[in-house]
């Protein structure tokens, strides 16, 4: 996308409905929201991605990221990762977190070819922290996988 901007945000209302994409607990979503960065992916002045990084320490955690349903496939994640990473290693960051569910295949190769290696299974996570069953692909989600990159 030629015209795709990446940027911090600024006085934009935060776009719910791309979190939820990722997310679907707006009570989780509130609990790392405040203490995340957020970068929006612009088109053509709409929004139509969002990624939340936390920073504690030397590490930095991608708590969300998500590209409006149409724009999906088109490189639009990547570069928002890609963005999140470079923003990081700028800081002093050493280490990238990312986590999914254990039936976000697709999701995992995506980060897996952005270099994310997995070294944790974060057991029951899904079951533990959601009042509703989550399920993805026609599975149930229960553990958190999660990866990590050196940076
Ligand atoms: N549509 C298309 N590709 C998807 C996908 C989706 N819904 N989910 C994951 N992918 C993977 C594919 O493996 C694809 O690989 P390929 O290029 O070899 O086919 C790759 O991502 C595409 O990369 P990119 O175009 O940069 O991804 P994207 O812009 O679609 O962003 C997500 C990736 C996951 C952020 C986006 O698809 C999304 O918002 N999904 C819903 C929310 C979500 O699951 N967020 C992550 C929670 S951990």
């Amino acid at each position: 996308m030629n015209d795709l901007l990446i940027i911090e945000r600024g006085k934009e209302s935060i776009p719910y409905h791309l979190l939820l994409l990722a997310d679907p607990s707006r009570k989780m979503i509130d609990q790392y929201l405040n203490e995340s960065e957020i970068f929006l992916a612009k088109s053509h002045n709409s929004i139509i991605g969002i990624l939340a990084l936390r920073t504690i320490g030397s590490e930095g955690e991608i708590m969300n990221v998500a590209v409006n349903e149409s724009f999906q496939g088109k490189g639009i994640g990547s570069q928002l990762i890609q963005h999140a990473i470079k923003k990081s290693r700028d800081d002093g960051i050493k280490r990238v977190l990312i986590g999914t569910a254990d039936t976000s295949k697709d999701q995992i190769s995506l980060y897996q070819k952005l270099g994310f290696t997995q070294f944790d299974v974060k057991a029951d996570f899904f079951i533990d922290n959601y009042d509703e069953p989550i399920f993805e692909n026609g599975k149930h989600a229960k553990d958190m996988i999660m990866l990590e990159l050196l940076i």
